[in-house]
């Protein structure tokens, strides 16, 4: 049912409904652009000069006519009215989205309208429209694609650049959109961190010039910054009011976002892939084609961001989001290098016997002449350890499906240690400077995916690898460094600069190959933890492996902020052992297990090492969780306490599409002592109309006075629930369901 589902939109996006409008300069009707979703306008209009201008992005506005005449009493002659799409040249001086060196030297860009046309895909909730526009001089034509999402109130945006000139155009900024927006006062919230450390959220004031945020490192993008931002206007973000713009980079190489603050308050966002040491020589006849932009816009604060990204998330772009993710035990916390064969079947045992579903087999299965009994060798040699797991794969895959698991396993195919015979066969594959040394980082070499050979390769070793066994269903794909010393065998001097963008590409057509033969396959995108979650890899990968750090309380934040922009069924969500291996933080098992049940549940430790009672209480948790996780998945996020105010609570709840169910956590991390009184649930996203019953889960005894009693969604709405939470790391989850 599930999987028609999914065969039916992608059906009917790519062959229903698809109908075209043209229009040319020469139609006055063409001349307003008015894009619109169920509550959102993004207006542009075609002034008398030719220019696309931009006018309005947020709120719906159904007449857009007056934009057609409107006066911005501005200089005219001075190159400061908003274009839909920002070239460098003429008379216009703020950061460009388009920057190039024509076939004749020529620095200058003038982009004219030339006609737009417009598709209707998906039964109509997609709109796609396409604006021509050409150089005035010079024929450089630049395509930019505005897609509307009606439903999910979101709008994308990417461009194609066309060389139609006779010689190469040199391109130095290509970015996929720019965005002017005009509101009183602009508030960036933004995500930073570092390797276990990834996504905090920091919130600054956009003050008169230009802030950045971006990424060069190449391949692990996402640890310090991610390509993603929610932009609150007029007031500091808020969770459940006021304007905001969320927006996402669908990418996953370096990205630039810039925010510039204009003389006039105007602020410019461009967005897209970093023009840092990135100059592509286009050929004559060649089509660049950039990532999408992804922009929604709340009139609900952060919360109406979330959910609207969400929703665009699950029905477009997360790969097979219909697929209920399984539940897993991952070996490597549990075990490292460190196993043989019966280690792993006797986990794989009490994984069964806890009710999990799926096992996933880490990084130290492979390399014969270099076994992989540490992160030093072995890399790139992805034959079966015979010494360690004499019977191979096939042998563990059938074990675990003899149990009732699923299995998966780990593998990271662009990187190589330079202690392995990859690296001794295939020198010239490695991303190195021609009379440079090459840096290791984690004992480990880049592999050159700019180069069709390594591309074949690295399919062929997630080939090989599923055809060890027919049971094998997940794939963990990691790739645990960034570049460095760059410099690429197979590229020509000229085109050395290409690398990043090739390099991407590279990635993204193998990901198409692997998606071609394996349609159903679950592949994790992992990068030391989260340093590959962004909307590119999404697109083919089910879910990310959210951070390295599994500690309970970095993952309130870490998740907090993920879950920001990505949807929890994308969040590998893990209890661990304690004290923790990244932090040594002790928090209690019932913690551990309410904080990985608001993301896609597994755990990852050495079931061994649980006590009876643990494991008694694992049961039981993860019997709950099946029971919620449709929730957690499927349904609307509301946050109800955020763990940047403060007080050392954390609380978020989940909501059914049809208001019918609902599970919110809550998280006490701080002691709360006398004032644990303070904590006030409101649970904003019900239906006043119905009554809920309320049940504490993973406990035997509840800290709400109010469990297994029914409450109309009016008051659960306006006065909440006011459990009890009150020591370091007590937590509570509740269900609630409708009752008559
Ligand atoms: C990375 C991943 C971990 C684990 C190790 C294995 O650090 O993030 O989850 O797979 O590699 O080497």
């Amino acid at each position: 049912m599930i999987k028609f589902k999914r065969f039916l939109r992608c059906f009917s996006l790519l062959f229903l409904f698809s109908q075209t409008i043209e229009a040319s300069a020469t139609d006055e009707r063409g001349q307003l652009i008015n894009l619109q979703t169920k509550d959102l306008s993004m207006i542009m209009a075609v002034g008398k000069d030719s220019v696309v201008y931009f006018h309005h992005f947020g709120r719906k506005i159904e007449d857009a006519s007056p934009y057609l005449n409107k006066q911005t009493y501005r200089r005219v002659d001075y190159g400061t009215d908003p274009h839909a799409y920002l070239a460098a040249g003429g008379s216009s001086y703020r950061e460009p989205a388009l920057r190039v060196t024509h076939s004749d030297g020529d620095l200058n860009t003038e982009l004219a309208y030339v006609g737009h046309q417009q598709e209707q895909l998906a039964g109509g909730n997609v709109v796609r429209t396409t604006i021509t526009m050409q150089d005035k001089k010079l024929p450089l034509v630049v395509e930019l694609v505005v897609t509307a999402y009606r439903q999910e109130n979101v709008f994308t945006q990417k461009v194609n650049i066309k060389n139609k000139e006779e010689q190469d155009v040199v391109l130095y900024n290509f970015y996929s959109s720019y965005l002017p927006i005009r509101a009183k006062k602009y508030y960036l919230n933004s995500f930073h961190g570092a390797w276990a450390q990834e996504m905090f959220m920091e919130e600054s004031l956009l003050n008169h010039g230009v802030k950045t945020i971006e990424n060069r490192m190449g391949v692990r993008t996402t640890h310090t910054e991610n390509p993603s931002f929610v932009l609150a206007l007029d007031m500091p973000l808020n969770e459940n009011a006021g304007d905001a713009i969320g927006g996402a980079l669908a990418w996953s190489g370096n990205y630039k976002l810039n925010f510039q603050v204009d003389e006039f308050d105007i602020l410019g966002i461009t967005a897209g892939i970093n023009p840092y040491a990135s100059e592509y020589r286009l050929a004559p006849g060649e089509t660049f084609h950039t990532p999408e932009m992804i922009y929604t816009y709340s009139t609900y604060g952060a919360g109406g961001v979330s959910r609207n990204l969400h929703d665009w998330a699950r029905r477009y772009q997360v790969y097979d989001a219909d697929t209920i993710r399984p539940t897993l035990l991952n070996s490597w916390e549990g075990a490292y290098f460190t196993f043989d064969e019966k280690t792993i079947t006797d986990m794989m045992g009490d994984a069964a016997d806890m009710g999990l579903e799926l096992f996933v087999l880490d990084d130290g299965w492979f390399g014969n002449k270099y076994p992989r009994n540490s992160s030093r060798q072995g890399l790139g040699d992805w034959q079966v350890t015979e010494e360690k797991l004499p019977h191979g794969i096939a042998y563990l895959a059938d074990y675990a499906v003899s149990k009732g698991l699923q299995f998966g396993i780990w593998i990271e195919p662009e990187m190589v240690n330079p202690k392995s015979e990859l690296a001794e066969k295939h020198p010239d594959w490695i991303v190195q400077a021609k009379g440079r040394p090459v840096p290791t980082t984690r004992n480990q070499w880049l592999l050159d995916m700019t180069n069709p050979e390594v591309q074949n390769f690295v399919f062929g070793v997630f080939d090989d690898v599923m055809r060890q066994s027919n049971n094998i269903s997940y794939i963990k794909w990691d790739a645990n460094r960034h570049v460095e010393s760059v410099g690429s065998a197979f590229l020509a001097a000229d085109r050395q600069s290409h690398f990043w963008i090739k390099y991407i590409q590279g990635l993204y057509s193998v990901y198409e190959r692997i998606r071609a033969k394996y349609p159903d396959v679950l592949v994790q995108a992992c990068s030391s933890g989260g340093g590959r979650v962004d909307y590119g890899a999404l697109k083919y990968h089910q879910e990310v492996w959210t951070s390295d750090n599994t500690d309970a309380r970095s993952r309130i934040f870490i998740q907090y902020g993920t879950n920001m922009i990505y949807p929890a069924l994308v969040t590998g969500s893990h209890v661990s052992a304690v004290p923790n291996h990244q932090t040594g933080n002790v928090t209690p098992l019932k913690f551990r297990f309410d904080l990985a049940m608001s993301g896609r549940f597994g755990m990852e430790l050495q079931p061994k090492d649980l006590s009876n009672e643990e494991k008694a209480f694992a049961r039981v948790a993860i019997e709950n969780y099946k029971g919620i996780r449709d929730i957690v998945m499927e349904g609307d996020l509301y946050r109800i306490i955020s763990p940047y105010e403060g007080k050392g609570l954390y609380a978020i709840m989940y909501v059914s599409k049809d208001k019918g169910r609902a599970v919110v956590f809550d998280y006490c991390f701080e002691y709360q002592g006398r004032t644990h009184n303070s904590q006030l649930l409101r649970l904003y996203g019900l239906d006043p109309s119905r009554q809920y019953r309320v049940s504490e889960l993973n406990v035997e005894k509840s800290v709400f006075w109010g469990n297994d009693k029914a409450f109309s969604g009016e008051y659960l709405i306006n006065e909440g629930i006011n459990p009890k939470l009150e020591k370091m790391y007590e937590s509570a989850i509740f269900l609630l369901e409708e009752v008559d």
